[in-house]
């Protein structure tokens, strides 16, 4: 049973009212979808995993100044977070060559690049998620120029920050996404990163090993998604006992 009003279903996520106007609830589920939803399973264990790395990733960020929409972690499947406008865009940082850069421009998985890339891809499962040029989103009113110039320069910050921070615990931050959102206070209006960083949408390969240590052992079929989750969670100093033991159910937030 869950009363709380649903506000959003995304493929691995879904996002509930939450207890004070302006907040929202993000539940992780372990849904695990690939290729636009073309491959599909449940992975018991995951949401949990996910929940708390990401939870983990946005906290060091909010501490050297990044600003997120995350407030606080609930429970092991759910934490509480702003509500804000996602901006249309699904932002991608790349240090090494793989997936779909690879394809597209025939460069060998694994070449180091010579500088970090930022690709943007407008959200829109009916088109499945196209690249686009700046020229498009300032176009299209996707973003403005400022706005797109934030974007830019907090993908940067964070890339910097969270490749030096898994270079420390022996993983290679190959390629992530983020997502980023409109944070109004007021008539105020802040930029602020939104949805979650986790192995879900980043490539993580063991420096030692070059061991997949993210969602390409889905779509790939390589199995061991949950231990190689486990094993990011761990390496950050996160205790995740048993991520598939719990199943959360309704839950009693209290506001402040
Ligand atoms: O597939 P591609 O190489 O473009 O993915 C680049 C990065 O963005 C990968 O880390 C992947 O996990 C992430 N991504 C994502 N959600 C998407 C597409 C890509 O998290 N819809």
């Amino acid at each position: 049973m869950n009363r709380r009003r649903r506000v959003y279903e995304g493929k691995a996520k879904i996002l509930y009212e939450g207890p004070e106007p302006g907040t929202l609830v993000q539940h992780f589920k372990d849904d695990a979808t690939a290729f636009n939803n073309k491959k599909h399973d449940k992975i018991e264990g995951k949401g949990v995993l996910n929940n708390r790395i990401s939870e983990y990733l946005f906290q060091k960020l909010g501490e050297i100044g990044v600003p997120t929409h995350f407030i606080k972690r609930l429970n092991m499947r759910e934490q509480l977070i702003r509500e804000v406008e996602i901006i249309p865009l699904e932002v991608v940082i790349r240090n090494v060559a793989a997936g779909s850069l690879s394809t597209r421009l025939g460069v060998d998985e694994g070449t180091m690049l010579p500088r970090s890339i930022v690709e943007f891809y407008y959200k829109s499962d009916e088109l499945n998620d196209p690249l686009v040029t700046e020229e498009h989103i300032t176009a299209f009113g996707w973003a403005t120029p400022p706005e797109l110039e934030t974007v830019m320069s907090l993908a940067l910050r964070i890339n910097d920050f969270l490749s030096g921070l898994f270079l420390g615990v022996g993983i290679r931050l190959v390629d992530f996404k983020c997502e980023f959102g409109r944070l109004w206070e007021g008539e105020q209006m802040r930029i602020v990163l939104a949805d979650e960083i986790s192995p879900d949408c980043c490539r993580l390969w063991d420096i030692e090993t070059q061991d997949k240590l993210d969602k390409d052992r889905f779509r790939r079929d390589m199995g061991g998604l949950v231990e190689a989750y486990q094993e990011v969670a761990r390496r950050l100093g996160l205790h995740v006992d048993n991520p598939t033991r719990t199943r959360s159910g309704p839950v009693l937030v209290q506001s402040k």
